[in-house]
């Protein structure tokens, strides 16, 4: 449970993707345990215009967890134990069509799960030592990202002449390899506009803590079935994605200092209701 509520560590989080290993220049790394093991590495807590920061690189500092390997719950877990209640997540996608070439930002408004072998609850029916979560809950997830987080992404990306794709779906692979060219072409005939490898379970995890989560997906190839694609290698995700880290960093900052203070979106009612140890919302 949140020993730190009355003086929360951090306020907002972010959980950074493939090539975003650091965020914020003057940090305090703390290590935190939870009872869901192991986050992918200590979280590292600074400030942005005035609002406290919680920075948790999503495969660890030095990329050693893969996609299907990573403790979703614990990052989660960690984050919100620090006091964390909006996170944002950047991460590196493959483009399902061409006009979404390397270097477009997507702000998605919607998810598919196409992952296979992922623990993607909090309540899987055995309720924690300390009661804190209740056995059984089965939260909304008609609208997987928070409004204002999205709005928040939107503006600071237009702000920094980055016209942002708003909204789309996300579809998330189990990987770690990337998709055939009959998945990729099937995945673009469904109307989805990009494929990562850890978009889920993370947004479904924040909304059973009521966490309000916002996906920023960078576009850092073109997937395999689009065009003359000739297929992607993890190479060049993270070449791609390290020439467009400076302009997404910004963006993160400008979007940070413009969440909302107070909240009253769908996130923060994901829980109205349920009768949990957490602290509040
Ligand atoms: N991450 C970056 N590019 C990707 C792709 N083409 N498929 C899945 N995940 C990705």
């Amino acid at each position: 449970t949140d020993r730190t509520a009355a003086h929360p560590a951090a306020e907002l989080g972010v959980i950074g993707g493939s090539g975003l290993y650091a965020l914020l220049d003057d940090v305090t790394e703390v290590s935190v345990q939870t009872p869901y093991g192991q986050p992918s590495d200590s979280v590292f807590l600074g400030e942005v215009a005035g609002r406290r920061v919680a920075f948790l690189p999503r495969h660890g500092r030095g990329h050693s967890l893969p996609p299907h390997r990573i403790n979703y719950r614990a990052n989660l877990w960690a984050l919100r134990s620090l006091g964390v209640r909006q996170v944002l997540g950047p991460c590196a996608v493959g483009g399902l069509r061409r006009e979404f070439g390397p270097g477009t930002l997507v702000v998605p408004d919607q998810l598919v799960d196409r992952t296979a072998a992922r623990v993607q609850t909090f309540y899987d029916g055995l309720p924690l030592p300390d009661g804190s979560l209740p056995e059984v809950v089965h939260v909304s997830m008609a609208d997987p990202y928070c409004p204002e987080g999205r709005a928040a992404a939107l503006a600071a990306a237009r702000d920094h002449a980055w016209e942002p794709v708003d909204g789309g779906t996300l579809v998330v692979i189990e990987g770690p390899r990337f998709s055939t060219r009959a998945e990729s072409r099937w995945f673009t005939a469904n109307g989805w506009s990009v494929v990562g490898m850890t978009g889920h379970p993370e947004a479904v995890l924040a909304r059973e803590l009521a966490i309000c989560y916002t996906s920023l997906a960078l576009v850092t190839d073109l997937d395999a079935g689009v065009g003359t694609g000739e297929g992607v290698t993890h190479a060049e995700v993270l070449k791609e994605f390290a020439r467009n880290v400076d302009r997404l960093r910004t963006v993160l900052f400008k979007a940070l200092e413009s969440l909302p203070a107070t909240r009253d979106c769908v996130c923060s009612h994901a829980l109205d209701g349920v009768a949990t140890g957490l602290p509040p919302a």
